[in-house]
């Protein structure tokens, strides 16, 4: 009897058998967003919630408390935006940029939504969810999720901010000192600088508003309208209802910006302390006197990918170092292999940069790795892509500890006489370990903090306190364009009307005075 109730009390006890389930949403099918996705995943199910996760990617831990919705086939980016395309470096303005990902968005998330394992959930009658948490990157039609099963809604941000997420959150951005998402100008623009972000941002605010969103509102209709009670509400409303937003962002290395509370930075969250290394790897690192050269392109495009002549150009420029250098290069037949380098299909990047032997990154410019790169210290060679990759560059290039190539460019002296230079000349890693201490110096670890914040969103039942009701303003109010209208009207009204008024009586004066002269005049004469 007395085990009885202690067990009841055990279960009822907050914090324990308190399993909430949540629906876990990544529908983009890149590689590294979802590698950075599931480690929030893996931490919610350690602290034992029920997990759906809808996602492209199987995982490799099964859980007992994680039900998979796999999207396949996912959706197959390198065939409609070419690999190819990025290697030959067609460069697109900002503009087609922006409308890139807008139609990226749009066909993964209505490929997703065609899936017959996400139109069951969709269709389903007695499922019941306690949150919804969704990566915020262009699937804005997921939010309807949220509706559906009548719970709170987290959006996780791979990318760092962009304004949109301002405006959920009731913040007007002020572009005079906050750059464009796809710029990589500091806080302190020139004029000119200041006038392009403007009108980037503006155009970014516009077209979302008014093209990219009623698309977004037709697929949600589309794909969800018989299956919500009553009229659907718009995207754009279901933006401004998110409790809560987890970014990719940190302190110390990006800029500072105005914020609400509802905005958590959790950069660096899925760094974790280096496991131990693959025997091979390790006595690989440990025997390197010289140190080593670490090399990986990251894991969306491959090092297959790139034109032959390139491979051939950067082998030669290995084989010249005394370090041994580590690629990560997806085929064996790589050909002639210098004795100091060693390839392999797989690398625990994260491990392999903890280890006192590594000298020097070379790394695309992703978010993921540049920020393994400054947990560790590691100075960093940037040979950026696409993508969010040229910023991160400049970025890490302006703080010290990186240099950076144009692939297109690329020429085997270049790169020795870079990768020598940075081996060498101490300032880069002084300024990797400063940037380091600064990235790692969190009151909570990151993860800590955002499953902290995820639990107290469920326990809430969602958090429209986190957020200013500027999110629910009409522009005109927001900018005060009311009031400032009424203080014209009244300054008009007090200066300029009795203004008017005395000038009339005065001249009315002055006309009696000049017909009463005119009139003695007159009897003079
Ligand atoms: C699975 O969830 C149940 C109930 O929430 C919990 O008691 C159990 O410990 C979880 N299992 C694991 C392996 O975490
Ligand atoms: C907004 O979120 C709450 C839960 O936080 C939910 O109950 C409500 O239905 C949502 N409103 C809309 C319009 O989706
Ligand atoms: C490796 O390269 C060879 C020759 O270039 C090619 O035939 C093979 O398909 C490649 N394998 C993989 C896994 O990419």
């Amino acid at each position: 009897m007395q085990l009885h109730w202690i067990c009841i009390f055990v279960l009822f006890l907050p914090g324990l058998g308190a399993g909430y389930r949540i629906l876990f949403m990544g529908p983009f099918p890149a590689p590294s967003h979802w590698m950075w996705l599931e480690h929030f995943q893996r931490d919610l199910l350690k602290r034992g919630h029920q997990v759906t996760s809808v996602n492209n990617h199987p995982t490799k831990k099964p859980h007992e408390n994680l039900t998979e919705i796999i999207l396949s086939p996912s959706f197959d980016i390198p065939k409609h935006f070419p690999k190819k395309n990025i290697f030959s470096m067609r460069f697109a303005s900002d503009f087609q940029n922006l409308q890139m990902w807008w139609q990226i968005g749009l066909m993964t998330t209505e490929h997703a939504l065609q899936d017959p394992k996400l139109k069951q959930l969709i269709a389903s009658k007695d499922e019941h969810f306690d949150l919804v948490i969704l990566e915020q990157f262009f699937h804005e039609a997921f939010l309807m999720f949220g509706k559906k099963f009548n719970c709170p809604v987290v959006t996780i941000g791979t990318m760092g901010y962009a304004d949109n997420m301002d405006h959920a959150m009731g913040i007007l951005t002020p572009w005079s000192v906050i750059p464009h998402l796809l710029l990589s100008h500091t806080d302190q623009m020139t004029f000119s600088q200041r006038a392009y972000n403007t009108y980037l941002s503006m155009y970014d605010a516009v077209m979302r508003r008014w093209y990219y969103l009623p698309k977004m509102q037709e697929l949600a209709e589309k794909h969800f309208n018989n299956y919500i009670e009553g009229p659907l509400p718009h995207v754009h409303q279901l933006e401004r209802n998110i409790s809560l937003m987890l970014i990719n962002s940190h302190r110390s290395v990006d800029l500072p910006r105005p914020s609400m509370p509802g905005l958590i930075n959790v950069g660096g969250a899925h760094i974790q302390p280096a496991k131990k290394l693959p025997e091979e790897l390790q006595s690989f690192l440990d025997k390197a006197t010289h140190g080593v050269v670490y090399f990986s392109l990251g894991s969306y495009m491959k090092s297959t990918d790139m034109p032959p002549e390139k491979t051939a150009l950067i082998l030669k420029a290995f084989g010249q170092l005394k370090q041994q250098v580590l690629w990560k290069y997806e085929n064996e037949s790589i050909g002639q292999l210098p004795s100091n380098v060693m390839i392999k299909q797989w690398m625990p990047q994260n491990d392999i940069l903890a280890h006192p032997n590594i000298k020097l990154f070379i790394t695309h410019g992703g978010i993921f790795g540049t920020q393994e790169g400054i947990y560790w210290g590691v100075p960093m060679l940037c040979i950026p892509l696409y993508g969010d990759q040229h910023r991160n560059s400049i970025k890490s290039v302006r703080e010290g500890y990186a240099r950076s190539l144009i692939f297109s460019k690329l020429t085997t002296d270049d790169l020795v006489r870079n990768i020598e230079a940075m081996i060498y000349e101490p300032q880069y890693k002084r300024s990797a370990l400063e940037v380091s201490q600064r990235f790692r110096d969190n009151p909570i670890h990151p993860m800590d903090e955002a499953s902290y914040w995820i639990e107290y969103i469920i326990r809430h039942g969602g958090a429209k306190h986190l957020k200013s009701h500027g999110a629910f303003l009409p522009l005109y109010q927001y900018l005060l364009l009311d009031v400032l209208f009424c203080v014209l009207l009244a300054a008009w009204l007090t200066i300029w009307l009795p203004w008017r008024m005395l000038r009339r009586v005065y001249r009315w004066w002055a006309a009696g005075n000049e017909a009463a002269k005119v009139d003695k005049e007159k009897k003079l004469l």
